[in-house]
């Protein structure tokens, strides 16, 4: 099906929706005339974009949300069931690149990279699935990260969880699949967003376009893939990390994969 019908009136929640990925996600599934429920913390950005969708014709609500409790994510749902009385896709983006090396561990920055990184989706998709099952049809798609692939150093915090989150889609993915659900999850390498602007990466790892995740997500969804590796010359990465952990080791630090802070 072409990408102009299928996500037409299609209802849409999107976490995370007030920058970087999730935004651009959020104004593309627009642009195909789909129902966006824009969820993230910060509301003035949140009613900027819901403006904005709705000064072009589209139809948006902004939820103001933090995924971390569980009760907001609730209020999330009901929201937007109260509103279009069905949820075809949820789009899990919103997370944060939580740091911290292992010489001294940081119990509570895990604990906070979980909450968001984890539980965040965990708590979407435990109140979202029911809905799915009674429509028999649903779409859950998880951008996670090429790092939960092979981890880099100093992101312990950050990879751990999405590494969670990784084993969490896997299964689910399997669980749900003679039930009409389906689930994409997104393994992007370095994008070029807030979330890493502060650091500079080598030049074996570029940062690519948000753009470039944007159409990879949508070609995903479309094509019902199980999961997509951006860019695409990195789909064996995993593999070849357990084949050769030393040398996958021996290659991150030969070219400083975890990047330079740029200092201001
Ligand atoms: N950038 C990269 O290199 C890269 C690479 C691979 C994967 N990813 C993944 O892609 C996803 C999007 O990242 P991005 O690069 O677009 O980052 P970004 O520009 O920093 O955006 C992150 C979004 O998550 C939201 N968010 C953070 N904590 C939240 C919370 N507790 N509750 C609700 N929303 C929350 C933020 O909004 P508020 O602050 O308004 O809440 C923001 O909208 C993340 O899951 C990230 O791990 C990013």
């Amino acid at each position: 099906m072409k990408h102009s019908t299928f996500f037409k009136n299609k209802v849409i929640i999107v976490t995370g929706a007030t920058s970087g990925i999730g935004e651009n996600l959020a104004l593309r599934f627009s642009y195909l005339g789909a129902k966006v429920v824009l969820a993230a913390r910060n509301k003035a950005r949140l009613t900027a974009l819901k403006n904005h969708i709705n000064s072009i014709g589209k139809e948006a609500i902004a939820v103001k949300t933090d995924i971390s409790i569980e009760k907001e994510v609730i209020n999330l749902i009901n929201r937007t069931q109260d509103k279009w009385e069905r949820i075809d896709f949820l789009i899990s983006n919103a997370g944060q690149y939580i740091q911290g090396y292992m010489d001294d561990i940081n119990a509570e920055a895990f604990r906070e990279s979980f909450e968001v990184n984890f539980y965040g989706s965990l708590y979407a998709v435990k109140h979202i699935i029911p809905i799915m099952f009674h429509q028999k049809s649903g779409h859950i798609v998880f951008i996670n990260t090429l790092d939960s692939k092979k981890g880099i150093v100093g992101d312990g915090p950050y990879v751990a969880a999405k590494s969670a989150l990784n084993g969490f889609a896997d299964v689910l993915r399997q669980e749900v699949k003679e039930t009409g659900i389906k689930v994409l999850t997104v393994y992007p390498g370095r994008v070029d967003t807030p979330m890493i602007q502060d650091i500079h990466v080598p030049w074996i790892s570029p940062k690519m376009s948000v753009e470039k995740v944007v159409n990879a997500v949508i070609k995903g969804i479309l094509k019902n893939k199980p999961i997509v590796v951006i860019p695409k010359s990195l789909y064996f990465l995993g593999a070849l990390n357990n084949i050769f952990p030393r040398v996958m080791d021996w290659i991150y630090k030969k070219f400083r994969l975890e990047g330079n802070k740029i200092n201001n």
